[in-house]
């Protein structure tokens, strides 16, 4: 089968334990060994002089990376501010929306628990709202989910949050027509974006948002701790860090709005210097499907036919469907249905089924509850192979 010697030709690349069935790439993506290489170098070239590093090297290394991500991303480089992760990046256009009394915030149910939360907090100062608007259930078409968020959109809408690809339910949401409406209202959105990373062609032009926040430690396989965001022109101005440094660039270059953000007091930038070489990475020709050209467009095939196997095997063992049609809404990750539960974990416990596929079986992956659904969510990226999806519904049909 194609896909074992896809995963048999990569694993190797990365450093997970032998015995692990990692199937949860969409969480935490380990990065594969020359990323990992490539964060030590700029770690060593760090600590061989600081002061020379920080002063005349980091801005000039950050502009060559943020230049690499912005053009995978198709866009230039002023627009695009590194961050730790999505959830730093969104955390910024949280602090620099200036929220009234009643003003809303419009997300929706297949949101991040964390993101909610993270409006939920930022508007209770302005007395201002979180609007959630339920998506259909079960999902039909893209219209039916622009229209339902662009419904709930009022002359108290402050901005549009969405997920270009969501946690819970690993769909693939229109954000482009989103963006697109929302423009024609005046109304500013918000992308939460690091699962789309690598897992799509995402085109920041094109999709033409005010904002887009991002991980780079998920599906482009970058060094834990790499994350952007994009902020389009209009908004530049606008934006104000979460942490207030000096605000200016300290190696004397020309003031630019991101001096706010390339220096937060003294830290290690070896991970974002790192991301160039997670690019690279996905960018060498493939290794098996020669004729699909990179490693990039290798991982999203591969990715897909696994994950036909693994909706084969899960539902044979369920008898239930995927969440949604993986044809149109899904890309490496997808969410397959299992009986439901009285009552779902409580935050920071998990499904005691997750717990006992790793206990007893070596793999690793998440057992999701939203609304009153159970899933299981399979990652897929090169390095897994169809004896770990075998390995993951024999377990399944032994535990449910
Ligand atoms: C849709 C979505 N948004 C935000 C986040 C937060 O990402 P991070 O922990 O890298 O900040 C996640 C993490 O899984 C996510 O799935």
């Amino acid at each position: 089968m194609m896909n074992a010697e896809i995963a048999a030709r990569w694993r190797p690349e990365w450093l997970l334990d032998d015995d692990v069935r990692y199937l949860n790439h969409g969480s935490f993506g380990p990065s594969p060994r020359c990323v990992i290489e490539a964060t030590e170098h700029w770690t060593r070239e760090l600590e061989r002089q600081p002061m020379h590093f920080y002063l005349r090297r980091m801005e000039e290394l950050l502009d060559q990376a943020s230049e690499r991500l912005a053009r995978f991303l198709g866009v230039g480089r002023e627009g695009l501010i590194f961050s730790d992760n999505a959830t730093t990046a969104m955390n910024v256009v949280a602090s620099s929306l200036n929220l009234d009394a009643d003003d809303e915030i419009l997300v929706n149910d297949h949101e991040y628990g964390a993101v909610t939360r993270l409006w939920r907090r930022y508007v209770q100062p302005s007395k201002a709202h979180v609007v959630t608007v339920d998506l259909p259930d079960p999902l039909t078409d893209d219209d039916a989910v622009v229209e339902a968020i662009m419904s709930k959109v009022t002359h108290l809408t402050r901005l549009i949050v969405v997920s270009h690809v969501t946690s819970p339910t690993a769909v693939i949401l229109p954000i482009a027509e989103i963006c697109r409406r929302a423009r024609q209202l005046n109304v500013p959105v918000c992308i939460d974006g690091p699962h789309a990373i690598a897992m799509l062609p995402v085109d920041l032009k094109r999709i033409d948002c005010d904002f887009y926040a991002a991980s780079c430690h998920k599906w482009l396989c970058g060094p834990f701790g790499s994350g952007f965001l994009y902020v389009h022109p209009q908004q530049r101005k606008r934006v104000q860090p979460t942490v207030v440094s000096w605000g200016g660039s300290i190696g004397g270059y020309q003031p630019s709005w991101k001096d706010e953000f390339n220096w937060i007091g003294t830290r290690n930038p070896a991970s974002f210097l790192g991301v160039t070489a997670a690019i690279d990475f996905l960018q060498q020709p493939a290794r098996v499907l020669t004729s699909s050209g990179s490693a990039l467009e290798e991982y999203r095939q591969h990715a897909r036919s696994l994950l036909d196997f693994a909706e084969q095997r899960i539902t044979a063992v369920t008898n239930l469907p995927p969440f949604a049609d993986r044809a149109h809404w899904c890309g490496s990750m997808a969410a397959f249905h299992l009986p439901r539960v009285a009552e779902p974990p409580k935050f920071g416990e998990r499904d005691p089924v997750q717990n006992a596929l790793w206990d007893q079986h070596r793999i690793e992956i998440p057992i999701v509850h939203w609304r009153s659904q159970r899933f299981v969510r399979v990652s897929s990226h090169l390095y897994n192979s169809p004896a770990e999806i075998e390995a993951l519904a024999d377990a399944l049909r032994q535990l449910l």
